[in-house]
């Protein structure tokens, strides 16, 4: 526990950028924690965010701010501030925070490049009473929380190695990755980064042990100019002769209501034409500004030879992770959606299958659960499982994995940054 907050009866929180992750993290505050939290200040440019979080929260207005930079300006307002703007913005924030005497709730990725996330491992020292809680939210998921479980119960034995699978879901994938805010590494992170910091942060967890070498091969082999076919294609998807047939098309995917954070008027032809048609959603995947690529796998070794492989793809029908945990004496499957865990025991040869009520609340039950976790951190005694200092290596894998990936799989020596 890095923090002493003794008996606190309320905590008092700030909010830099108020997206839908911080609107994530503030419904399970207020579902669970109404007595217990008050939102003091903000800094968003959307003003019409601005008016609603005035009228339901009585902000002052001398506590809205239009930016980060005018928010970090100002002495300490409150005892926690929640930084959830996108990713290149957050190692200037959470270093200038820091030095106000802020305790952190901090999205991930935690820096955009391996220098940032390095020099953050030796920025943190500088603040040991300071918390620092990274929003990696799987570690908090009911489904993970069973298989750890599981595991540290040593019926299996000590893990041998893992297969993990983060299915993207190709209409996910196109909407934030080809169309989206993380399509280009050098506006966000590259896609292991952004999307699978989380991934390699739970195998670390999982296994218990560091990670000492990772190697790595993946390209953005489908949603790149090659494939635009300018005899058939058009720049938007409203203009192409091929959009019936296509299933990236963003009408199709738009009118499906299959991706719930951006809504469009799709009543009429003139309509879309005039909402999506002149949005990025509406461009042709084949046409696109992005660079992150669409399929990446991984190979990791752990200490005392645990290995672990890692695939993320765009093309997947399902939006979620599954994987297969091989110990000495069984096997753990699971998988997502539904969230379904199965242990085979070599021992005794039986099979003992986890149905887990799928929580409510956003990823799995998961935020809810990160918020639960962070509250009792903070008002009670509990040690906090992903502080900044446990986040860094995770992160520092997927650098090398992404260093590696561009040099076409030469392995990247983990132990040697963390030194
Ligand atoms: N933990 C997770 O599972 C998870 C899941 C999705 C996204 N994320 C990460 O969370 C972060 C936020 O994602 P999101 O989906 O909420 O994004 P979002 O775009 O919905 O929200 C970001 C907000 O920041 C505001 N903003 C922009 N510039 C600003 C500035 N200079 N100062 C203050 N505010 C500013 C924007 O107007 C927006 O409201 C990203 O880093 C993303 O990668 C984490």
């Amino acid at each position: 526990m890095r923090i002493k907050k003794g008996n606190l009866q309320k905590v008092t929180f700030s909010i830099v950028g108020f997206g839908g992750r911080a609107n994530a993290y503030l419904t399970a505050l207020e579902e669970n924690y109404q007595d217990r939290f008050e939102l003091i200040a903000v800094a968003e440019p959307d003003k019409r965010k601005q008016q609603r979080i005035k009228q339901k929260y009585g902000l002052k207005d001398e506590n809205i701010f239009d930016t980060d930079v005018e928010f970090c300006k100002q002495e300490r307002l409150s005892d926690v501030v929640m930084i959830t703007t996108q990713d290149r913005l957050h190692y200037q924030e959470v270093i200038q925070l820091l030095d106000k005497g802020y305790d952190i709730i901090l999205e991930k990725p935690i820096a955009a490049t391996l220098q940032e996330v390095l020099s953050l491992k030796e920025i943190s020292k500088k603040y040991p009473n300071q918390l620092v809680a990274v929003c990696h939210v799987l570690r908090y998921s009911p489904l993970f929380m069973k298989v750890k479980e599981i595991i540290d119960s040593g019926v299996l034995g000590k893990i041998i190695t893992i297969q993990h699978n983060e299915n993207i879901g190709y209409y996910h994938f196109v909407h934030s990755y080809v169309r989206g805010p993380w399509r280009n590494d050098q506006e966000s992170a590259p896609l292991i980064l952004a999307k699978s910091c989380h991934d390699l942060d739970i195998l670390l967890y999982l296994t218990g042990k560091h990670a000492l070498k990772i190697a790595s091969f993946g390209s953005l082999s489908e949603f790149n100019h090659k494939n635009y076919d300018e005899k058939r294609m058009a720049p938007t998807c409203i203009d192409c002769k091929m959009e019936k047939e296509c299933p990236f098309s963003a009408i199709k995917i738009y009118s499906s209501n299959k991706i719930k954070s951006v809504v469009f008027d799709m009543s009429s032809i003139d309509k879309i034409r005039e909402n999506l048609g002149n949005s990025n959603y509406g461009r042709c995947v084949y046409q696109c500004d992005n660079n992150v690529v669409d399929h990446q796998s991984t190979i990791i070794e752990f200490e005392d030879g645990i290995t672990a492989t890692f695939n993320i793809s765009a093309f997947t029908r399902k939006i979620n992770r599954s994987f297969k945990i091989m110990c000495q004496y069984g096997e753990i499957r699971a998988r997502e959606r539904p969230y379904l865990i199965e242990v085979y025991n070599f021992k005794t040869e039986t099979e003992e299958k986890f149905e887990i009520v799928q929580p409510q609340g956003g990823h799995g039950g998961s935020d809810r659960s990160f918020i639960a976790h962070f509250m009792n951190a903070y008002l009670g005694n509990e040690t906090f499982k992903s502080t900044l200092d446990d986040s860094i290596e995770a992160h520092v894998m997927a650098f090398l994995a992404e260093e590696s990936r561009i040099n076409h799989g030469i392995p990247q020596d983990i132990c040697d940054k963390m030194k």
